[in-house]
């Protein structure tokens, strides 16, 4: 089954809507299968957002991401990289629309709360780069058959 990288950044730490973000991903039917609570040193940020390091604000996010504890979790469901994006909001809380996270709960694109993976291939290396394997369970909820059918 499909899963993503999700963290919510040190400022949704801060503002306490870890519970409000995990309801929303557990509430859609999608499932946790990693979670941590973890600072992040400034290069492990920069590696993250590598592919970012071109741009004027790369630094300021840098620090930005490794200024406290991230709440790093992988979730796991049918279409979870896309959908989970679509959760999230744009990237600019400016734009996101209202009834997604970003829209409903932040106010600028340098604050914006959370992080998820933008595609299949990113999901799997920043899954590796936040955890171990053996961090990263697998298991059957009860759900699952009223979530997808049997058939
Ligand atoms: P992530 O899920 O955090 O990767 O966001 P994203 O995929 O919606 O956007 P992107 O990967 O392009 O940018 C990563 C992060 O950099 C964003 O979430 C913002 O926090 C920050 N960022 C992006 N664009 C800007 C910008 O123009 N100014 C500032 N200050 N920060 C930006
Ligand atoms: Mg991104």
């Amino acid at each position: 089954m499909e899963r993503t990288f999700i963290a919510i950044k040190p400022d949704g730490v801060q503002r306490g809507l870890i519970s409000e973000i995990i309801a929303r991903f557990e509430r859609k039917g999608f499932k946790l299968v990693a979670i941590k609570l973890v600072t992040p040193t400034k290069s492990f940020a920069q590696k993250h957002y590598h592919d970012l390091k071109e741009r004027p604000f790369f630094d300021g996010l840098c620090d930005f991401l490794s200024s406290g504890p991230v709440l790093a979790m992988v979730w796991e469901g049918e279409g979870v990289i896309k959908y989970g994006r679509k959760l999230i909001g744009a990237t600019d809380p400016q734009k996101s629309e209202p009834g997604t996270i970003r829209g409903d709960l932040a106010v600028v694109v340098g604050r914006n709360i959370i992080h998820g993976s933008d595609g299949p291939e990113t999901a799997k290396d920043e899954i590796n780069l936040w955890f171990k394997p053996e961090e990263v369970t697998s298991y059957t909820s009860n759900q699952e058959k009223w979530l997808y059918g049997e058939n």
